[in-house]
């Protein structure tokens, strides 16, 4: 079974690649290079799948993929500016395609940590930038 629990932070971003001169830029995030950011309202489902533990009733202990979520996701960059304040984006250009690379990194290296003894399996996140941009990353397509 597929059990997916879902997050929201807030943070700020300016797209601008060091790979790209300014003007290209410009020309390719446009209002998105702004030089002082913008904010998003992010949402994120993290979905995870095993059998349902016939003692309890569950897949998954939801407090201890709070305490994941809160360590690795929140902490680090809800109300943080992604590009200055955020060590994995300063040289990596803070797009959701690669926050939400950057969220599955974490959630996978710290997993059997807030799950040991096996259980539940981290299969993908989903990351909503705005309603209409919308990014999956799956657990087995990250190192
Ligand atoms: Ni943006």
């Amino acid at each position: 079974m597929r059990v997916t629990r879902r997050y929201s932070f807030s943070a700020s971003h300016r797209l601008d690649s060091p790979r790209l001169d300014a003007e290209t830029n410009r020309r390719l995030y446009g209002k998105c290079n702004n030089p002082f950011g913008h904010g998003h309202n992010y949402v994120l489902d993290v979905s995870a799948q095993g059998a349902v533990d016939p003692r309890t009733g569950r897949v998954l202990d939801p407090r201890a993929l709070d305490r994941l979520v809160r360590q690795q996701v929140l902490d680090p960059f809800d109300r943080r500016d992604l590009n200055t304040e955020c060590a994995a984006f300063g040289a990596v250009v803070p797009t959701s395609e690669n926050l939400g690379t950057e969220i599955m990194r974490r959630l996978k290296a710290n997993w059997s940590d807030a799950f040991p003894g096996g259980g539940p399996e981290l299969e993908r996140i989903c990351i909503a930038e705005t309603e209409r941009n919308i990014f999956q990353v799956s657990a087995d397509e990250t190192a």
